[in-house]
């Protein structure tokens, strides 16, 4: 991949999570210092031990809504928006109240923008891509999603919103915009209790239950670990071609949920079972879900030399090494 980040006094909302951690180390490592903003809704502290041990000087976190920081917040050289309500059972179980932050606070941050010039990375999802059929997904394809009845389709219908405000937004006030669609991203402190598969099969095969399938089994993902890509949006975002567009990040490599099940159990040695749970019992009746979904990562192929290379045995390993490490995160 291409250059690392030039930017120095950068934002990331969201850092206490999963993928917003990752993201902090990494732009630690590349000489950044890191102001970190996160109501620690999903988020926790301890996620920020690696970084704030490695670097004590270099990173600050405000425990804050993006809304309410971003009254009268000074500008940036770059900010990474990744704070929403993720996961499926937390978006299931109050559509509401995901709709309303995942639009509302990125309002917020992009009148924040606006008002500083400041450059943003927006995280999308896979999500956006809704019931869509035409897998492996490009980013021009069109978006197909459910009515809005069923809460199923709204936290991709809210991204979908974020999208367009953001890219308009930049267009209209003259900052740098980069849309990410992040597909399944995994790896090390993930959490399984907001309905994430892979640490849930993780967590289940390392303490012998069972790993619950849901639906068929049949449903084809690829999981990209978070390290290949968090690495890629310091790149994107000070990569003038990158402005204004959006790209699909994560693993092309496609696998069946039941063959990630039967993986996790051989590379971990466990004797758990595998067991299929119908979705009518995980997630309520009427729940859908899409058979395929397989990105095309052509388009950040070509523009920043995109090219995941952690095996998925590995992220595997390394998820069940950190779980070892801090069995508090098994839920
Ligand atoms: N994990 C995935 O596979 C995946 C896939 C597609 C997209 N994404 C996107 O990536 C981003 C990060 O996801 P993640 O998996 O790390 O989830 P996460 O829940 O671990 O991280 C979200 C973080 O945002 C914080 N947050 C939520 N609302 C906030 C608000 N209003 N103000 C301040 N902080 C707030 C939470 O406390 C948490 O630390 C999200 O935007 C998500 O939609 C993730």
């Amino acid at each position: 991949m291409k250059t690392p980040s030039p930017h120095r006094h950068v934002l990331v909302t969201g850092g206490a999570g999963f993928i917003g951690s990752h993201l902090v180390e990494a732009l630690l490592a590349g000489g950044a210092s890191v102001t970190v903003v996160d109501d620690l809704s999903t988020g926790v502290r301890a996620n920020l031990d690696v970084a704030v041990h490695a670097h004590p000087d270099r990173v600050r976190l405000v425990e804050s809504t993006v809304s309410e920081w971003a009254r009268g917040a000074p500008g940036f050289d770059a900010a990474y928006h990744l704070a929403a309500s993720v996961g499926v059972r937390l978006v299931m179980d109050d559509p509401a109240r995901a709709a309303e932050r995942n639009v509302g606070e990125t309002m917020a941050l992009l009148g924040w923008a606006s008002r500083t010039r400041s450059p943003v990375l927006f995280a999308s999802s896979s999500e956006v891509y809704g019931k869509g059929v035409s897998s492996p997904f490009r980013e021009d394809a069109d978006l197909l999603f459910g009515p809005p009845t069923s809460p199923r389709w709204s936290y991709g219908l809210s991204k979908a919103v974020d999208e367009q405000m953001a890219i308009a937004a930049g267009a209209r006030d003259g900052f740098p915009v980069v849309v990410a669609r992040f597909f399944n991203t995994v790896g090390p402190r993930q959490r399984g209790r907001y309905g994430m598969v892979l640490p849930r099969f993780v967590a289940a095969a390392c303490t012998g239950r069972p790993l619950e399938v849901h639906g068929s089994g049949r449903q084809v993902r690829c999981f990209g670990d978070v390290r290949d890509v968090v690495r890629a949006l310091p790149t994107m975002l000070s990569t003038p071609d990158c402005h204004g567009k959006v790209f699909n990040l994560g693993s092309d490599r496609p696998i069946s949920i039941e063959d990630l099940a039967r993986f996790v159990v051989s590379t971990l040695g466990s004797r758990s079972e595998v067991v299929r749970v119908p979705y009518s019992d995980a997630f309520g009746p009427g729940f859908e879900d899409l058979e395929v979904r397989i990105p095309d990562i052509a388009r950040a192929r070509r523009a920043i030399g995109f090219d995941p290379g952690i095996t998925l045995e590995q992220t595997i390993r390394d998820i069940a090494a950190h779980l070892a490490r801090t069995p508090e995160a098994i839920a």
